[in-house]
């Protein structure tokens, strides 16, 4: 544990404070909330690292630092020197015998009170500071962590893959365009297309990193910007890519619930979903999840792509994730190979989350043949021209090869249930939405 001296005592943090039980130390923070009377007053205080009360007292505390706990203002930076006080059963508190204020805060507009979704996402640089927030994020963290870690010890290199781009890779209607030195380029819909360069190079691939969709409806389960991991494995079919997906949810489920459980209780998560998930997955084909949405009711034509609402029907049926393989071709994207039993079908995947959250990992074999590539890019009316390079790995030691992509912020969503992904990133970009 680092410690500096403040005011010739140990600067700690806030869940360091046990260990400080009977000794003067110094906290520096934010205030939270206070409340208190003529004699005895109480400050909240938070310092990203947890909250602990500070009591002052006429006796304990300097006058001056008593009066001054009197104004201190929401979210003022503080600078409290005080002695820990451990009691049987209860949290640690500090008794004050000094309270400085370093930084004012008059009129901080987020209030105990409650504000509506759109006053807090234009204060959202400020709203990260409330405790909700504050669990999101160390979730989010820990789902990124726990991602990296399980790659990393699977023998997996991690391949940046570059963000401007000249080719899509998912479909041109969502493509954001910007000039770039009289070229047009486009912000990348995912790396992909690289993982499979990078995967004929180092064997196991993976890029984690912002990817871009112009995707101008509202919904909530879609941003602009997200978050993505793409593994790419070389010489690895579609029942290795299922297991190399189910392997990792696991890994992001049971590092959340080993060590996020007070984040999960601030959530008011209920966790027995997440446990139940960590059971070997659904495993479902398209053909047979379009006979459970006709026995639902739906009108559903075989060959079309499963909305939202399709989602959620299918995965209502389990109480665990669902993957579901071999979409037809013509509802997924150029690259996709084909399936050798039934040429209408793609070695496709996705995995849908219960709960309703819907798709979180797309992926699956990708095409290996140069002329079949050639013909699909052609279907689609893709130019091949930006493709040269792409095409080069059909040309030199092609190979088979799969993989998928994991989307962060909808994973987040999920183990957290939160209702829309707004808030699973810390500066959410939508349609209408880019400040602050
Ligand atoms: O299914 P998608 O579009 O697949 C790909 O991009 C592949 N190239 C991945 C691969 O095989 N390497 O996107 C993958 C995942 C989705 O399952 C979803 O979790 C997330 O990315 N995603 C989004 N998340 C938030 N907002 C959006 N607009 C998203 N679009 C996709
Ligand atoms: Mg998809």
């Amino acid at each position: 544990m680092e410690q500096s001296m403040g005011a010739d005592r140990p600067v700690v943090r806030v869940a360091d404070l046990e260990s400080f039980a009977g000794q003067e130390v110094c906290l520096r923070g934010w205030a939270w909330n206070r409340r208190g009377s003529g004699k005895v007053r109480f400050l909240q205080l938070r310092d990203g690292s947890g909250f602990v009360q500070v009591v002052a007292g006429e006796q304990d505390t300097d006058a001056e630092s008593f009066e001054r706990m009197r104004h201190l203002e929401q979210e003022a930076a503080v600078e409290v020197v005080g002695r820990v006080v451990r009691t049987e059963g209860k949290p640690v508190e500090v008794v004050a015998c000094s309270v400085v204020q370093l930084g004012g805060s008059g009129g901080y507009p987020i209030t105990p009170k409650e504000h509506g979704t759109e006053f807090l996402m234009e204060r959202r640089h400020l709203w990260l500071r409330s405790p909700r927030q504050q669990a999101i994020l160390r979730v989010r963290h820990r789902i990124a962590s726990s991602i990296r870690g399980y790659f990393d010890d699977l023998g997996f290199t991690l391949v940046d893959a570059p963000i401007f781009t000249a080719n899509e890779c998912e479909g041109s209607s969502t493509l954001f365009a910007t000039d770039y030195f009289g070229e047009k380029a486009y912000l990348s819909q995912s790396g992909q297309l690289y993982m499979e360069a990078a995967a004929a190079a180092v064997g196991k691939a993976y890029c984690f990193g912002p990817t871009f969709r112009a995707e101008n409806s509202n919904t909530r389960r879609h941003l602009t910007e997200f978050w993505m991991v793409e593994p790419e494995v070389a010489f690895m079919d579609l029942a290795g890519d299922m297991e190399l997906a189910e392997g990792l949810v696991h890994r992001i489920l049971a590092e959340v619930l080993e060590h996020c459980r007070p984040e999960l209780e601030r959530l008011e998560r209920d966790t027995a979903p997440l446990e139940a998930a960590l059971r070997p997955f659904a495993r479902l084909s398209y053909s047979d999840a379009v006979e459970i949405l006709r026995e639902a009711g739906e009108e559903f034509t075989w060959g079309e792509d499963f909305g939202g609402g399709h989602e959620t029907i299918i995965a209502s049926r389990y109480d665990r994730p669902v993957i579901v393989h071999r979409y037809p071709a013509a509802c997924k994207a150029f690259y996709m190979r084909r399936d050798s039993d039934d040429d209408r079908l793609s070695l496709s995947m996705d995995v849908l989350a219960p709960e309703g959250y819907g798709e979180v990992i797309g992926g699956g074999e990708r095409a290996t043949d140069l002329a079949v590539l050639e013909r699909t890019l052609a279907e689609h009316g893709i130019a091949p021209e930006p493709f040269d390079w792409y095409l080069d790995l059909r040309k030199y030691g092609t190979f088979p090869h799969a993989g998928f992509g994991l989307g962060l912020e909808r994973t987040v969503a999920w183990v957290c249930g939160l209702p829309h992904v707004r808030e699973t990133i810390p500066f959410p970009r939508m349609p209408g939405r880019l400040r602050p």
